[in-house]
């Protein structure tokens, strides 16, 4: 198996490539800052320096072709309504056009939970960007891939505890970036998780039950290295 993951150096990106290549999966780790090269490559990931504001669709493509899934985790992280719209927004549509040119069908999309700072006054760029990520679930939903798109709660660095909340519909709270990784993970190797809006946060169900459960308990899982029946 071969994964393509978009915001490879962030904090997310990061985390995901190192259990993806910790459990045999090839990743090619998209950054776009030749100084994160050597920590994407300390991941175990493939780095491929790449801009989504400057990099066109046929390039993207040329690059996803071969993978059997992209990620997309990348993000503006408040530097601006501007950044925000290119990057989250107008960058996830290129990274799905890429995507669907290159016959890549699984794509998964970490995006927000539309409720987040609901109350909290966050100002018109917080607006803006649950907007964007509205949108982008928008977009990608009306494709014929498929898509999984993952609305974690708030970030945090804390440790992993492997344990989550994870439906369609899950009160708005913190989770680590450890534990987000770990369901990405485990989704990516369920194909029948697919065409679902997931809401995460931390919670008390492990996340492999909480991946088969929404797989429908299927027992169908992608390996690092081929397709199986458990
Ligand atoms: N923070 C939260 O509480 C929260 C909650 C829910 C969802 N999310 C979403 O979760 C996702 C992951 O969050 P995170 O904390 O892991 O984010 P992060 O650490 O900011 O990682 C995002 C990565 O995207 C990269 N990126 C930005 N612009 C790019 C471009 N033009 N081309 C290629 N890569 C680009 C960044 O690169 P640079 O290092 O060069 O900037 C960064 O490494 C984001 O989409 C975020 O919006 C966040």
């Amino acid at each position: 198996m071969k994964v393509f993951v978009i915001g490879a150096a962030g904090g997310v990106g990061s985390r995901l490539c190192r259990l993806l290549a910790d459990e045999g999966v090839a990743v090619t780790g998209m950054h776009r800052n030749l100084l994160q090269f050597e920590s994407v490559a300390a991941t175990g990931a493939s780095p491929l320096i790449g801009d989504l504001i400057g990099d066109d669709v046929p390039k993207l493509s040329h690059w996803m072709c071969g993978h059997d899934a992209v990620v997309f985790t990348a993000g503006a992280h408040g530097t601006g309504i501007d950044q925000t719209s290119l990057i989250d927004g107008r960058g996830l549509e290129k990274a799905v056009a890429a995507a669907e040119a290159a016959g890549v069908t699984r794509f998964v999309l970490v995006s927000a939970m539309p409720e987040a700072g609901r109350g909290k006054n966050l100002g018109e760029r917080f607006e803006h960007y649950l907007g964007v990520k509205k949108a982008t679930e928008a977009y990608l939903s009306r494709t014929d891939l498929d898509w999984l798109i993952v609305r974690p709660g708030t970030l945090t660095d804390d440790p992993g505890s492997g344990l989550v909340a994870a439906g369609p519909a899950v009160i708005d709270a913190p989770v680590s970036r450890d534990n987000v990784a770990g369901f990405l993970a485990a989704a990516i190797a369920r194909p029948l998780l697919s065409q679902q809006i997931v809401e995460l946060t931390d919670g008390e169900t492990t996340i492999a039950e909480a991946a088969v459960t929404l797989a429908g308990g299927g027992t169908e899982v992608a390996t690092g290295r081929r397709l199986l029946s458990a």
